[in-house]
């Protein structure tokens, strides 16, 4: 039986109808059709599907629904409706020539932006550490480490 839950996704309030269930990844690309969350490998091995909550980077789709009620959600789609352009990780990453395919991003910027947000002059191994969860097939990191680094304690 479906049940009704609200949480805040990126600065908006949302009541949705549920399968308790159902994973938060499911809820936010299948009935909020928000697909910038990417699902890789669907068993919090990839981090593909990384969005913040309550300030915690987490893995979407280990996360139950019904355990977003009341949080605070924020998705890839919500960092460039902040600024009206792009966040500073995300022109970070495209001034850096840190996509390729471009897959894992959303979720690698996720990750950099909880960091950044709670420590914003983090260590080089602190910035490793924040996204040694999300694989990337293309990139071989560098360049994601050289993006998050350019914006780390206005470096
Ligand atoms: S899709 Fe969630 S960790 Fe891979
Ligand atoms: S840019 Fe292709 S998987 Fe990371």
């Amino acid at each position: 039986m479906k049940k009704e839950i609200s949480f805040t996704l990126n600065n908006e309030k949302v009541m949705v109808e549920v399968d308790p269930k159902w994973t938060l990844l499911h809820v936010i690309r299948e009935v909020l059709e928000m697909t910038g969350t990417k699902e890789g490998c669907g068993y919090g091995e990839c981090g593909a599907c990384t969005v913040i909550v309550d300030g915690k980077a987490v893995d979407s789709c280990l996360y139950p629904v019904m355990e977003a009620e009341g949080k605070v959600i924020t998705t890839i789609e919500g960092l460039a409706a902040k600024t009206g352009g792009l966040d500073p990780v995300q022109a970070a990453f495209v001034k850096e020539g840190a996509i390729q395919c471009g897959f894992c991003i959303p979720g690698m910027i996720m990750s950099a932006k909880a960091l950044l947000d709670e420590k914003p002059a983090p260590s080089d191994d602190e910035i490793k550490e924040s996204i040694e969860g999300n694989l990337c097939r293309c990139t071989g990191y560098v360049k994601i480490l050289d993006a998050v680094k350019s914006i780390a304690g206005g470096r």
